[in-house]
């Protein structure tokens, strides 16, 4: 299992990528195109936001599990544009119980974060936590429903007639949604997608059962998590280990390793607390040395110093096995290093995120100062090829989340790791 660490954006997609070389099965449980995962390759650059990160390697089972929230549009655009560059998705496979973003979502997710006004959330707008939101409501559409036209076409009647309508043009004033239109659009969505959509539970358990090397990639990241994450300031899933299970129906007892990847420093995109963010020179060259900007939306994501109490947090959250450290290379040239120890909030001293993001917000960050190693680490393949300073660094951290880093990455192509001992499969 693989899970964010931080806010999101760790590099989760290319670890993925990585370790799908190995891999049998790669099964993505929650999230939804709101993610965004970069892989790079001798092909070049792909960007992916519904597809799995292994769906590069053609021998790899790629699952859409029952957790993610398909938008099919997204989904059908992403597969042409794999087809586009000779890549036939044939081992895609999409769990029939996944819910549907359905087309009225990104309209709500809209509308719902203007009313917010002040207090927004910064949502990615792509109808994330409406979809989520309707399928605990139990008037959500599973991709499974796209093969079956009548009950479609009712529920379709009910839901946009009757529920979704009256509030988007009673209340918001906008547009109403045409059923038979939808019905044209979705009828073509179903032709598009038959030929994915499966029940993914006897697929994935025959996988298990054969002890064949099953990766789950996770998608956003534990701080924004539903239950766990700075809430309200999160998304609508559980991306943490729990939901990992949850969203592909992999029992906790079978999982036997969680890798927890974090960045070297720390990234958010959106509102909310962030105790470690820099605003300064020093956060504006992270930022354009880490080329932190979103892939899904192209917004400059906030930056600062690694916050060994989240990851901590994480590693403890998750049950993780090991620490995956990724972008080490982005802090080559900074002449020292601060790391975040805690927090400290009305004279007490804090060893993990509160729950009160408002005591979040206003707490102090207690750091310690590392100097740094001010050389590039981008050809280093082994552990002691790394600069002293930058192996404390490393050591450090691992001292801090109380587990090993076995895997540092150390620019953005595929091969550019260090790999601490057999970590993996
Ligand atoms: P939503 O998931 O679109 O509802 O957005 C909720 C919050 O999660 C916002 O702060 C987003 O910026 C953040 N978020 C959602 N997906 C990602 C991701 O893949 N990386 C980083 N932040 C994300």
């Amino acid at each position: 299992m693989v899970v964010g660490g931080q806010w999101g954006d760790e590099g989760k997609g290319k670890l993925v990528d990585f370790l799908a070389q190995r891999a049998d099965m790669v099964v993505r449980s929650q999230g939804g195109n709101n993610a965004g995962h970069t892989v790079v390759t001798e092909h070049g650059e792909f960007k992916f936001q519904l597809l799995p990160s292994g769906i590069l390697h053609p021998d790899v089972t790629c699952v859409i599990g029952n957790g993610v929230v398909v938008d099919p549009r997204v989904l059908i655009r992403e597969m042409e544009q794999l087809r586009e560059r000779g890549i036939e998705p044939r081992n895609l496979v999409v769990s029939e119980r996944a819910h549907m973003v359905m087309s009225y979502h990104p309209l709500f997710d809209k509308v719902e974060e203007e009313v917010r006004g002040d207090d927004r959330l910064g949502t990615t707008w792509r109808g994330i936590g409406p979809a989520y939101s309707d399928k605990v409501r139990r008037i959500g559409f599973r991709i499974g429903d796209l093969q079956k036209e009548v009950f479609m076409r009712k529920k379709l009647g009910f839901v946009v007639g009757q529920v979704k309508n009256p509030i988007l043009h009673g209340l918001y004033r906008e547009q109403p949604f045409e059923c038979e239109e939808m019905i044209v659009d979705y009828l073509g969505y179903a032709r598009a997608l038959d030929p994915y959509i499966r029940d993914t539970f006897p697929i994935v358990q025959d996988a298990l059962d054969r002890h064949a090397n099953v990766l789950l990639e996770g998608a956003q990241s534990t701080m924004l998590d539903l239950d766990f994450g700075t809430y309200p300031y999160v998304t609508s899933s559980n991306c943490s280990a729990g939901g990992a299970c949850t969203g592909s129906g992999i029992a906790p007892t079978r999982v036997d390793r969680t890798v927890v990847v974090c960045k070297a420093y720390t990234t958010r995109v959106g509102y909310g607390p962030f105790p470690t963010e820099l605003t300064d020179h020093v956060g504006d060259a992270i930022r354009e040395g880490g080329n932190e900007f979103g892939t899904v939306t192209g917004r400059a994501r906030r930056v600062g110093w690694f916050d060994g109490a989240v990851a901590r947090y994480a590693v403890r959250l998750n049950g993780a096995t090991s620490l995956a450290l990724m972008k080490l290379d982005v802090l080559d040239e900074m002449p020292e290093l601060r790391i975040c120890l805690g927090y400290d909030f009305r004279g007490e001293f804090h060893d993990h995120p509160m729950a009160n993001i408002s005591h979040l917000k206003h707490c102090a960050p207690r750091y310690e100062t590392l100097p740094g190693w001010e050389r590039p680490i981008g050809h280093c393949r082994t552990w002691e090829e790394l600069p002293p300073n930058c192996r404390a660094y490393v050591e450090r951290l691992e001292e801090l989340c109380g587990t090993p880093i076995q895997m540092i990455g150390v620019g953005p192509r595929r091969d550019q790791f260090v790999v601490r001992g057999q970590p993996f499969f």
